[in-house]
């Protein structure tokens, strides 16, 4: 899940030229990280339109100064989506560069989960990208490809739980923020998940699967004792993985006794797991993946929360009214 490498790539059009943090930046040519700008050169419009225009997606920056890049890019993400200096799929972009970054860390560094203040500035610029956008799940696939999955699939399970909510039930702006949290936060449990269970590309042992299967509530245990998050996300986190029909974990409990975020996020959770596989590519069209949870999965989830899924992913017009 973490990677050993010590550079840490950053979407280019994230990047605001001469008030970007000061550091070294490299690019990547044939597997090696070659230094672009060392610290204390100006990274200016034309270096960025040059490497531009030679079709450079992606910069390297060292793993030691992302916490300067991280705090820049946190703090510029609401002025930049507000905006009109990016365009949507730039905005995407960063929104998921800024994503990606939280979790990482909070994977990297458990504590830092409890800065709930950091968390709740997150989901609101993601929602405030994602009304902002109607074809926002598009635009936050085309750059979902170069990272890893467990960033990935949280930020893409985050969205689509944030999207249904909005879809279909009006909550208030701070039980949105709660569902994003959960939703965001809601595989927690897996840094205390052994990385070779996690990694394992064969069949998982009755051993292994027992192991992976604590990490709803050993996640849960954990952020319930640092007292910061509602019992709303508390309960996503938790229940993510409990199914209609009783079939699910920790607690094996039945339809009307899930919470109906957690079932949306546990719904989010399959339907991203079926359609991008674990290199963030595609790999199930939308609609057959919904097939595939209405009829091989039908006791799992309820009808009507799979009817809300259905309209937001198979409809090519989609509108988010998430404010
Ligand atoms: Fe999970």
């Amino acid at each position: 899940m973490m990677t050993k490498d010590i550079f840490v790539p950053i979407s280019l059009e994230s990047i605001e030229p001469l008030i970007f943090p000061d550091v070294a930046l490299y690019i990547k040519t044939g597997g090696n990280y070659v230094l672009y700008k060392s610290n204390g050169r100006d990274f200016s419009d034309h270096d960025h339109e040059r490497l531009s225009k030679n079709g450079v997606g992606f910069v390297f920056v060292s793993k030691d100064d992302m916490d300067v890049i991280t705090s820049h890019m946190e703090a510029s993400a609401e002025r930049l989506l507000k905006g009109h200096l990016l365009n949507a799929q730039a905005k995407g972009k960063m929104i998921y560069q800024t994503s990606i970054n939280f979790v990482n860390d909070i994977f990297t560094n458990p504590e830092k989960s409890t800065d709930l203040h950091r968390t709740k500035r997150l989901i609101e610029n993601l929602m405030l990208y994602l009304s902002n956008n109607p074809d926002a799940i598009t635009s936050l696939e085309t750059v979902m490809s170069h990272n890893y999955y467990t960033f990935v699939h949280s930020l893409q399970v985050a969205s689509l739980a944030l999207l249904m909510h909005s879809e279909s039930y009006s909550l208030s702006r701070d039980e949105m923020l709660d569902v994003g949290t959960g939703a965001i936060l809601h595989d927690f449990g897996k840094i205390f998940v052994p990385q070779e269970i996690l990694n394992k590309s064969g069949k998982l042992s009755e051993d292994e699967i027992n192991i992976l299967r604590r990490h709803p509530e050993e996640g849960y245990i954990y952020l319930e004792s640092k007292g910061v998050l509602s019992p709303v996300a508390l309960s996503i986190v938790r229940l993510h993985h409990e199914r209609c029909d009783g079939s699910g974990y920790p607690l094996g409990l039945e339809s009307r006794e899930i919470p109906r975020s957690a079932q949306i996020t546990g719904i989010a959770d399959v339907y991203c797991t079926l359609t991008t596989d674990n290199r963030g590519s595609k790999t199930m069209p939308p609609h057959i993946a919904v097939q595939l949870m209405r009829n091989q999965m039908k006791s799992l989830f309820s009808p009507t929360l799979l009817d809300i899924l259905e309209k937001l992913v198979c409809t090519e017009d989609i509108q988010q009214f998430l404010l």
